[in-house]
């Protein structure tokens, strides 16, 4: 035990620590005020609307750069950054432009989408929250800021932050699925993997939390629709995880495209300003999203592009990407404090960045060679990638695979390179990834046999495969679909197991590429039927980049792996798993519903006054249900198998007066080694407004060797149980909470506790 006197000091030393830490901080933040007042103070009006102007650049080279409009416009002081100009030596020349000739050599941002990884490719964002790692998330970004800084980027357009219970919306594969708690463990985690605790580090980037706000709501899962919902949800849903990037300390935030109260975020004064800074204390700058600013005619909301600038300055936007809006202000004296105020965050970014000190700190040409797609982060990618597969259906241990087998691998996503990164790799280099097959063919060496068959192409229509596959990632093949039929069956037949390697192309899910179906396409599902009438067993590999409807796979094939798009490693991380150098450990971020019907859909929902009783998901007359369908998810949230099995104890508790701690014990049953990851859900029992049935709240992964027990526990405050209310405050908990434990959202032991 510590003494009084002991408590005392060492209340006292933490007390000058913390005096000298906001010591310096404000040592530091006066030194940039003072840096800022002065260069403001010699800059024209013009060169401060400059500031406030993203364009977009896509690949230029020196060249072009000098002799483009562009160069000319950083030359006059109107640029303030520019996005997706890839390489450090690029980057640096037109870095030189901006310092060395224009007036007041004000250096340029320079950002990219880094969404999931650089040239070393991470799985999706989707697939990184399956992994429940934040550490692994942490990496992920830690790595992609390592790469991208070494080429000369500066700021990243990540992490994704939109909670999305609906997948419809094609880009549920960038955010972290449909819980706000899993999610802004992983957005913290991002921020911090991206900016580290010193922005001005040469390896460090400005992170971008977007899309804000509620852009993972949108009606019907259409891109860009409105997304409508009342405060309360939007506190406790919705925008936890953007809230808890920015307590992570994100530079940057984006607005997102959809309306919030029939305003547009791009123009949302409440978001931009009222929740965002003077409720939560941002202090970094705001970023539209791609045209947003202009869009706000077709919106509706202002009647041309001067307007539309007036109204999204005002609401407290900073920097205007693509839409060049802010120039039309120069002759509005009213606009003058908006315009400072703008200035000044950009310039506060750019100087937190360190790029007042060294311009050129991104720009070290000596750099990517030794810092890009190096062996070490390769093996963190394959490592992440492994983790985040999530085993979903295994009958009679199919599953792993022995590498002295025949194998069928057969399937358009099977032999396809340009597809492994997923949506969102601006920066991919697939001619560098494995394909599939060839991750598989290196694993069983010459122990068994990869046989290969397309079978099919992504689907019979090809305007819709060509839309799945923008980007030059074309793989429709130009035989006959019999053909390619018979040759898959000819090589069935031979094999002991047919591997199936199907699914979503990459583009068939990320930005606009929403479906009114998430069935297997059409031709995919009839090479699958075909292949099971030669009575081999099947294990599908189903490539996704959001949750898919698998009611006749389940009901149909004894194994199934959810493989996501997984990266640049993809090809060795699932011959890892297939072949059980590595259990399966992912567990869904997002449930896997029966049907699009049921959409949107979460674990998390509000109760209703008739719900179906406990256990019972089928229609029951005037409960709650579907005439037509089960209520519950196929695959619910927080689900995944392993090669083992594992057992829970019942819960064990202890409580005090502010804390109470949980435990179970988790017993691999199997006999194999796996890691399972053991979820806390919680159930405020009785409360004004409602809570949701069930919201997680901590997770942690255990490994258990065969045979192996081990006892979980969970510290749990109170004061974590408690819920916003329709004004953003929080509310103490109080009353009966059932606590809940267990391996998914669905099998859970419980206990009951009360908090007054
Ligand atoms: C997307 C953003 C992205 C931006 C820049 C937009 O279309 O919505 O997520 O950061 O483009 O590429």
């Amino acid at each position: 035990m510590r003494s009084n006197r002991q408590i005392f000091l060492a209340g006292i030393l933490a007390l000058v620590a913390l005096g000298l830490f906001s010591c310096r901080q404000n040592t530091e933040e006066r030194q940039m005020n003072r840096f800022v007042d002065s260069l403001m103070s010699k800059m024209t009006l013009e060169e401060k609307l400059g500031q406030l102007n993203l364009p977009v650049t896509g690949n230029i080279v020196t060249g072009q750069a000098q002799s483009s409009d562009i160069a000319q416009q950083i030359r006059d002081g109107r640029v303030g950054g520019l996005f997706n100009l890839k390489g450090a030596a690029a980057i640096r020349e037109v870095q030189r432009i901006a310092v060395e000739e224009s007036r007041l050599g004000i250096p340029l941002l320079f950002g990219m989408d880094v969404i999931h990884g650089y040239e070393t490719v991470f799985p999706i964002p989707l697939a990184i929250a399956c992994t429940w790692d934040t550490e692994a998330a942490r990496t992920t970004a830690r790595i992609s800021a390592v790469e991208a800084s070494a080429d000369g980027i500066c700021w990243t357009f990540s992490p994704m932050a939109d909670v999305s219970c609906d997948a419809r919306w094609g880009r549920m594969s960038e955010g972290f699925g449909e819980d706000p708690c899993l999610s802004s463990a992983m957005a913290t985690a991002m921020v911090e993997g991206y900016q580290t605790d010193n922005l001005a580090d040469s390896t460090s980037i400005m992170s971008c939390i977007k899309h804000f706000a509620l852009y993972g709501a949108v009606e019907g899962g259409l891109e860009y629709n409105n997304a409508e919902m009342s405060r309360y949800r939007m506190y406790n849903d919705y925008l936890p995880p953007y809230r808890a990037a920015v307590e992570a300390g994100s530079g940057s935030v984006m607005a997102s495209f959809n309306t919030v109260e029939g305003v547009p975020a791009t123009c949302n004064r409440w978001l931009l300003t009222d929740l965002l800074r003077d409720s939560w204390g941002f202090r970094g700058m705001v970023v539209s999203d791609y045209t947003a600013l202009q869009e706000l005619r077709e919106h509706g909301v202002a009647t041309d592009k001067r307007e539309a600038a007036a109204l999204s300055l005002q609401a407290g936007l900073d920097m205007d990407m693509v839409s060049e809006g802010f120039f039309l202000l120069k002759d509005d004296k009213s606009q003058i404090p908006y315009i400072n105020q703008a200035c000044r965050r950009i310039l506060e970014a750019k100087y937190r960045l360190g790029l007042f000190a060294d311009p050129y700190r991104y720009c070290d040409t000596m750099r990517p060679a030794g810092s890009i797609f190096t062996e070490g982060h390769r093996a963190e990618a394959r490592r992440i990638a492994r983790e985040s597969l999530v085993l979903l259906k295994n009958e009679n241990s199919l599953l792993p695979l022995g590498k002295n087998s025949t194998i069928a691998l057969i399937g358009p996503l099977a032999d396809t390179r340009a597809n492994m990164p997923g949506t969102w790799a601006v920066a991919a280099t697939p001619w560098r990834y494995k394909t599939l097959r060839e991750g598989m063919q290196d694993a069983v060496q010459d122990k068994g046999k990869v046989l290969y068959a397309k079978g099919c192409n992504l689907t019979y229509d090809a305007e819709l495969e060509a839309r799945a596959t923008m980007f030059g990632r074309e793989m429709r093949d130009s035989r006959s679909d019999a053909d390619m039929l018979t040759e898959a069956l000819r090589i069935a037949r031979q094999a002991d197991v047919i591997v199936a390697a199907m699914g979503e192309s990459s583009e068939f899910s990320g930005e606009c590429a929403c479906r009114t179906s998430l069935d297997m396409p059409d031709s995919q599902h009839d090479l699958l039927e075909a292949l099971k009438k030669t009575g081999k067993p099947i294990v599908l590999l189903n490539f996704s980049g959001r949750p898919v409807v698998l009611n006749w796979e389940t009901e149909n094939l004894p194994a199934i792996l959810q493989v996501w798009f997984a990266g640049s490693e993809a090809g060795d991380a699932i011959a890892d798993v297939l072949f059980g150098d590595y259990p399966p450990s992912g567990k869904l971020a997002a449930a896997f519903p029966r049907s699009v019907g049921q959409l949107p859909m979460t674990y998390r929902h509000y109760h209703t006054g008739r719900p179906l009783p406990d256990g019972q998901d089928t229609f029951s007359k005037f409960l709650s249900s579907y005439i037509d369908s089960p209520t519950s998810p196929l695959y619910p949230f927080g689900y995944g198998l392993s090669y083992t099995t594992f057992e829970y104890s019942p819960i064990q508790h202890t409580t005090d007066s502010r804390t109470a701690t949980f435990s179970v014990v988790v017993t691999n049953t199997g006999s194999s080694t796996g890691d399972e990851t053991v979820q806390l859900y919680i159930r405020d029992m009785v409360s004004m407004p409602a809570r949701p049935v069930q919201e997680l709240r901590q997770w942690q992964r255990v490994h258990l060797e065969a045979g192996e027990s081990k006892t979980v526990e969970f510290n749990v405050d109170y004061a974590t149980l408690g819920f916003y209310n329709g004004e953003g405050e929080w509310q103490q908990p109080e009353g009966e909470f059932k606590i809940m434990i267990g391996g998914n959202s669905k099998d859970v032991q419980s206990t009951m506790i009360v908090v007054d």
